[in-house]
Formats: C-alpha cells, structure tokens, sequence
C-alpha cells in the first residue's frame, strides 16, 4: 500500500518523505492556502524539490495537483489542468467528480494528462474513474466518518468493483483524507493500492503505548546489565 502525504507544506512533506518513506503527495486548495504560499508558488516549490530528489514523473513520486474549485465547465478545467502539467512531469491533476469534471477528466486522459478523479464519496462515483482509465480516484473516507458513516464496506464495495471490471492496478484507488490509524487498517484490509493522511496521523500510526513501555523496561535492562 502506498503512502501519501496530504499536505502542501514543504517541511512535512521533507520530513514525511524522511522518515515514512512516503511514496507521493496529494494536495487540494485547502493544503494549498495552509501552506501560505499562493498557489503558483507552492506547486513550483514542491516541482523543485521532485526534481532534486531525481523523481523522473507520476510513476516514480506523484504529486497530486487540484484545479481551481471556481472553474465549471470542462473546457476551463482541461485548460488549467495543461497548465499544471507542464510545471511537473511528477504532478498529476485533481478533478472534481462533477458532471463537467468527468468530461474533463475522460478527455485530459486521452491525451495523456494523467488524472486524480477527486471529490469521490460513493461507488457509483468511483465507478466513473475506472471507466476513464484515470491514473487515480480519491474516495473519502475522513469526511465521511466525521459524519458517523462507517466506510468499511464503501472502501471494500469500489475494491471488489474495480476487480469486476479490471481497473485495479490500472486506476489506483487512494483512500483519501485518512484521519485514523483504524482507517489505515481498514484500507489495507479491504487492499485499496495507496492511502493518504495528514503527517500526525502518520506519527499517530507509527506509535503504541506498549512500544514506549517496551523501550523503558529494555532501557532499564541495559542499564542494569553488568558490565555494561
Ligand atoms: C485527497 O487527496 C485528500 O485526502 C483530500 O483532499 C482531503 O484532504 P483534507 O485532509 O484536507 O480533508
């Protein structure tokens, strides 16, 4: 399972990639404004630094890039997303699942801007990304727990859906706007390819009380060794 980092700020993503190993980063508008860059800068920013690391394209570290929310039709989507893709061969580009965001989104694969289908939150969307041969689909699941729906069986309905008609491996499903350890787990068990969550929640993930009573009782050990 990949990990991403959902975030635009350049020291967590340094860190996460530092110390997880993180395969990717995705972004939106919001992770864009947190960063306090305007938008043309922080994704410059984050090209330079895909560039310095010796990320040759989406397939080696993918950075996912968001069109801006105000565009409606797909016309102006397609042309901002040609935008973004010329900054970076590691960026792919976020399209809302809207009506005019799957025309975007269809289109701009055939000519091979590859596409994070955003802004998913039902099978039947997701559905739609498959079809498309879109490079990812985001499903959330933060959002929709927040809310008091349990997304074990969402997340495993779009796995077992893109098994029936072979788009796994073809469009990666990320389990998008992860805030829980418990949602890792619930990714990895239903086999989603790539997860995404913020830098706590992988520090969250990371840690357990057991482990830090582990390392007092060994440390005490080691102490108490003769001879050491
Ligand atoms: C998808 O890539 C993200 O997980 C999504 O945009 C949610 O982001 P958030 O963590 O800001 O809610």
């Amino acid at each position: 399972m990949k990990y991403f980092l959902d975030s635009a700020k350049m020291d967590e993503i340094k860190e996460a990639y530092e110390t997880f190993g993180i395969d990717g980063v995705t972004t939106n508008p919001n992770h864009i404004m947190l960063s306090g860059k305007p938008f043309k800068t922080a994704i410059q920013d984050m090209a330079d630094w895909a560039k310095e690391q010796g990320f040759k394209d989406y397939n080696d570290f993918p950075i996912s890039v968001e069109v801006n929310p105000h565009l409606e039709t797909a016309e102006e989507m397609i042309n901002m997303a040609r935008e973004i893709a010329k900054v970076s061969p590691c960026f792919v580009i976020k399209i809302p699942c809207t009506e005019a965001g799957c025309e975007a989104a269809r289109k701009l694969e055939k000519e091979g801007i590859r596409v994070n289908l955003t802004l998913v939150f039902s099978p039947a969307q997701a559905l739609f990304a498959g079809k498309y041969g879109c490079k990812f689909v985001s499903p959330f699941i933060g959002w929709k727990e927040a809310n008091g729906e349990d997304c074990k069986q969402y997340i495993e309905d779009i796995v077992d859906i893109y098994a029936n008609y072979g788009f796994l491996g073809e469009t990666e499903i990320i389990g998008a706007a992860i805030r829980t350890p418990k949602q890792f787990v619930d990714c990895a068990v239903a086999g989603v390819d790539c997860v995404t969550a913020g830098l706590a929640v992988y520090k969250d993930a990371m840690h357990h009380p057991y482990t830090n009573q582990g390392m007092v009782k060994f440390t005490n050990a080691w102490d108490n060794t003769e001879g050491n």
